[in-house]
C-alpha cells in the first residue's frame, strides 16, 4: 500500500512537472513569436516612397520643407527619400531627379528650377510615377500640381511695399539668385511690374548672387561702386539680404538704405531686427513641405486635385517681428 502511494505521488509529481513546463515552454514560444512579429512590423518598409528633391540640404529654408514632408510620414505609411545638393547646383540636382525617376519611387516632389527639368518630369510621367513642383514651378510639363509661392505675386508685394515704403522715390539695385531660375525671373517681372508704374523709381542694376552670401556681397558692393545713387535693395531669395548689408555696412551706407528681401531666415530676421533690412517677404517651406505629402497621397489615390497651391506669402517688418515674438511667449 505503501509502496502503491509513493508511485502514485511521483506519478503526480511528474504530471505536474510535466503540465507545467509544457505550460513554461508555450509561454516562451508565445513570446518569441510576438517579438519577431514586432520586430517584422518595425522594419516592414512603409506602403509608399517619395522623392523630394530640393535646391541646397545645408539651408534653413530647404531644411523647413524636409521637415514639413518627414512629420507627415507617419500619417500616410510613407517614406519620404529627402534629398539635394549640399549647396545649389542644378546639375547635380537634376541627377538626383534622374536617379529617383529611374528607381521608380511612388511619386516625385522636385524644386524644378529651370526648364531642363521639364524632360525629366516628362520621363517620369510617362512611366507612371506622378510628380509635383514645390517651391518653383515647371507649367510647360506634364507634372500633376504645383505647391508654393506665386512667385510673380510676390515680386509684385516685394514692389509694392518698397514703392509705399520710399513714398516712391527710389534708386533700385536689384540682385537675384540665378538668371536662369524660374522662380527668380518671376519674383523680378513682378517687381518691375510694379515699379513701371512709378515715375520716381528706377531700376539702374540686376546681377546675380549665384545663391551665395559672399556672391550677393560681392555684387551688391560692386553696385553701390558703380552707382553710387542706390537708395535701395531688392533681394529674391535668402542669403541676398545678409549679402547686400554686409556690403552697405563696409561702404559706409548701412543707415541710408532701403533693403527688401526674401525669407524669414534667424539672420534676415536679427537684421530686420536691428534696422539694416526693412522689410522681408515670408515664405511657408514648412508647409510646403507637409501639404506636398498630402497631395502626392492625394494624387496617388486617384482623388482629383487642383493644380496649383499657392502657400502665403506676406511682407514682415519690425513691428510684425516683435509681434511673433510676443504670441511665441518670447521677451525681446
Ligand atoms: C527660395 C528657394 C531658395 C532659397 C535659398 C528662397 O527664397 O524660394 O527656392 O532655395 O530662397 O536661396
Amino acid at each position: 500500500m505503501k509502496r502503491t502511494a509513493i508511485i502514485y505521488t511521483l506519478l503526480l509529481a511528474s504530471f505536474v512537472f510535466v503540465f507545467a513546463f509544457a505550460i513554461y515552454f508555450y509561454n516562451q514560444v508565445q513570446s518569441y513569436d510576438a517579438k519577431i512579429k514586432k520586430n517584422a512590423d518595425t522594419s516592414s518598409p512603409s506602403a509608399y516612397h517619395f522623392a523630394l528633391i530640393g535646391e541646397e540640404m545645408d539651408h534653413v529654408y530647404w531644411r523647413l520643407v524636409g521637415e514639413g514632408a518627414k512629420e507627415k510620414e507617419g500619417e500616410y505609411d510613407v517614406f519620404v527619400e529627402y534629398e539635394g545638393p549640399k549647396r545649389s547646383n542644378p546639375e547635380e540636382q537634376l541627377k538626383l531627379l534622374d536617379m529617383a525617376v529611374k528607381s521608380k519611387v511612388d511619386g516625385i516632389i522636385v524644386q524644378a528650377l529651370n526648364d531642363k527639368f521639364t524632360p525629366l518630369i516628362n520621363q517620369a510621367v510617362d512611366q507612371g510615377i506622378p510628380v509635383m513642383t514645390v517651391d518653383t514651378d515647371a507649367p510647360e510639363s506634364r507634372r500633376v500640381a504645383y505647391i508654393g509661392t506665386d512667385n510673380y505675386e510676390a515680386g509684385r508685394l516685394a514692389g509694392e511695399t518698397l514703392v509705399k515704403d520710399t513714398k516712391g522715390k527710389a534708386t533700385v539695385g536689384i540682385i537675384t539668385g540665378r538668371f536662369a531660375n524660374a522662380h527668380h525671373q518671376l519674383r523680378i517681372e513682378g517687381f518691375k511690374d510694379v515699379l513701371k508704374q512709378t515715375d520716381g523709381i528706377e531700376i539702374v542694376a540686376v546681377e546675380e548672387s549665384n545663391i551665395d552670401r559672399i556672391g550677393a556681397e560681392e555684387q551688391a558692393y560692386k553696385m553701390l561702386r558703380e552707382h553710387p545713387d542706390i537708395t535701395a535693395f531688392y533681394g529674391t531669395s535668402t542669403l541676398d539680404g545678409g549679402g547686400i548689408t554686409a556690403a552697405a555696412e563696409k561702404l559706409n551706407r548701412l543707415d541710408d538704405l532701403y533693403v527688401i528681401t526674401f525669407d524669414l531666415s534667424d539672420e534676415n530676421a536679427q537684421l530686420l531686427q536691428n534696422g539694416a533690412i526693412d522689410a522681408l517677404v515670408e515664405q511657408q517651406p514648412y508647409q510646403m513641405g507637409s501639404r506636398s505629402v498630402e497631395i502626392m497621397m492625394d494624387i496617388i489615390k486617384g482623388k482629383p486635385v487642383e493644380e496649383i497651391h499657392h502657400t502665403d506669402a506676406t511682407i514682415i517688418r519690425k513691428p510684425d517681428l516683435l509681434y511673433q515674438k510676443s504670441q511665441a511667449g518670447e521677451t525681446s
